[in-house]
């Protein structure tokens, strides 16, 4: 009974999926702001601050702002940091890769999404990586149709990270999205055997691959207990969007006007 209505919950009505559209839209328009002000030398807590003031400027709230005790309003996750870092005074250099998570909460709903960017010329082991974490966010979400299994994307984005001689993180996760920041079901970007959930209509997810060049392992850092990094030091890139299963297939919430599109070659 709880788990059935439990269930339930996860599974949104017409107007419901308005409510993701609209705050998937705005988080969109809002990376689409930012994109702009990624620049070398730039430090990545006058990031945060312009993500701040434009969500509060639109009367919206930065989600990740106060969340288990967050400090701030993004993750600023640069080079061999796998997610969660948090902005400060490090200044963006040229060579330097750095995921930027933004989640902002629009009339309740959560819009989830983040983008590698290159800064500058970087490596070409880095634009492979970037490219590879790119191409496994897309490619995960065309794996999934209605009623498929949440197994379905891991398997695509393990099949193609390996291929390119990366690794697929496995400690974090995509995970249910809506009301709640985080909720059920969680997204594994690999394949787990028994798992069995299933991505019915009304449904939203997110798919957020985390792909490393070295070893899948990860080391939570030990002073600010929020801090990702690679076991092994070498690069980490990620992307992640909002999508919404729709009777007919995947509808992505948080696509940009000037960011990267699908197919896009880095
Ligand atoms: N935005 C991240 C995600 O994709 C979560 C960040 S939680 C925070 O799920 F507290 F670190 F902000
Ligand atoms: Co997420
Ligand atoms: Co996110």
């Amino acid at each position: 009974m709880l788990r059935r209505l439990k269930k339930r919950s996860l599974i949104l009505n017409e107007e419901e999926r308005e409510g993701m559209r609209r705050a998937g839209r705005f988080n969109a328009q809002l990376m689409d702001f930012l994109r702009g002000h990624v620049v070398p030398g730039v430090s990545t807590l006058e990031l945060d601050r312009h993500v701040y003031q434009y969500t509060r400027d639109y009367g919206h709230t930065p989600a990740c702002l106060g969340y288990q005790g967050y400090p701030c309003s993004i993750c600023t996750s640069i080079n061999e940091v796998v997610c969660h870092g948090i902005p400060g005074d490090r200044r963006l250099v040229e060579g330097d890769i750095v995921n930027i998570d933004v989640t902002t909460v629009v009339d309740g709903w959560h819009g989830d999404q983040s983008e590698t960017f290159m800064i500058g010329r970087v490596s070409d082991e880095a634009r492979c990586l970037v490219q590879c974490a790119f191409d496994c966010l897309w490619l995960g979400i065309e794996a999934i149709r209605p009623f498929g299994r949440v197994n379905d994307i891991g398997r695509a984005i393990v099949r193609h990270a390996h291929a390119e001689g990366f690794s697929v993180v496995r400690q974090y996760q995509g995970h249910g999205v809506g009301r709640q920041f985080h909720q059920e079901p969680g997204v594994p970007h690999f394949p787990q055997p028994r798992f069995r959930a299933v991505v019915e209509p009304g449904m939203c997810i997110t798919i957020e691959p985390m792909i490393n060049a070295g070893t899948y392992d990860t080391v939570l850092d030990k002073h600010d207990k929020w801090t990702v990094r690679t076991a092994d030091g070498r690069l980490s890139a990620q992307w992640e969007h909002t999508v919404l299963m729709t009777e007919t297939g995947p509808e992505v919430l948080t696509v940009t006007q000037t960011g990267p599109q699908k197919g896009h070659r880095f």
